[in-house]
């Protein structure tokens, strides 16, 4: 049986050092898999560099933005052109390798068991990060304690980049209007399924650190995070209270 069609959507910016590696162990790790690099104009030519690719490997997509506008919206136009190619399975992955291509098919055999979002979680028994900075790590841990507090999501690893969507829950989703701009973009993508009624599975993943480059997190997306998930969670404990909730 053919697997499904599955495109793997990595946004950059300004991820010319790190992207040939993480690109180069994608195409081995998964061969079959179709890739769409979301470039927001990185100064570095991390655009210009995967166009040179795209032109030689009929597996690799680019889609170019003018503007920095955040990890959402750089997703959530990788998802339009995804759904709009027919793709029936769709992957958030960073540019940096910390994600590891090898632990892929992990997400996407979850999602061939039945899950409509398999989550890349660090947060759950066999679920490792390696050299990620105490704080960074602090930040992961109290984001999302903090989330399932205040939105009582049952997800360990809500903030985490790494996830594949069946295309059906994607294309519901994405029918709504998502405004987060930052990371916490991946914590409203997850209250939303959770919302849907989506099958949503955590597999076990290793989260490595970068080794080029620089992160784009910033105090700017931490504020962002921090006022959206309390408007959720006051939003969610209200229905909750009024019995408005399945
Ligand atoms: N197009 C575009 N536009 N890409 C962006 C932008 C943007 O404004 N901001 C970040 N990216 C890309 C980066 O180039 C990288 O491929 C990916 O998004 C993740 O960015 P990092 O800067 O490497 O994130 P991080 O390592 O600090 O944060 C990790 O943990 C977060 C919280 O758990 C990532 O895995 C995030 O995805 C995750 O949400
Ligand atoms: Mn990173």
């Amino acid at each position: 049986m053919t697997p499904p069609a599955t495109l793997v959507i990595t946004p950059t910016y300004n991820e010319r050092e790190a992207l040939p590696g993480t690109l180069q162990r994608l195409r081995r790790a998964e061969p079959q898999v179709h890739v769409l690099i979301v470039d927001d104009g990185s100064p570095d030519g991390t655009g210009q560099w995967a166009e040179q690719i795209a032109a030689v490997d009929d597996h690799v997509h680019v889609l170019h933005r003018t503007a920095k506008e955040g990890l959402g919206p750089a997703y959530l136009a990788g998802f339009a052109w995804g759904l709009e190619h027919g793709y029936e399975v769709l992957v958030e992955m960073d540019a940096d390798a910390s994600h590891r291509p090898e632990q892929l098919g992990g997400l996407l055999e979850a999602v061939r068991r039945g899950a409509d979002l398999a989550i890349g979680s660090r947060w759950v028994p066999g679920g490792r990060v390696h050299d990620w900075p105490l704080r960074r790590m602090l930040l992961s841990r109290v984001a999302n304690r903090y989330v399932r507090v205040m939105l009582g999501l049952r997800v360990n690893d809500a903030t985490a980049g790494f996830r594949a969507f069946r295309a059906p829950l994607l294309r519901r989703l994405v029918a709504e209007d998502i405004a987060s701009q930052g990371y916490c973009f991946q914590v409203d993508m997850t209250r939303r399924a959770r919302l849907d009624g989506a099958v949503i599975r955590e597999v076990p993943i290793d989260f490595d650190e970068r080794t080029e480059g620089a992160s784009k997190m910033s105090s700017g997306i931490v504020r962002e995070a921090l006022l959206l998930v309390t408007w959720w969670g006051i939003r969610h404990r209200t229905q909750q209270a009024l019995g408005l909730l399945r």
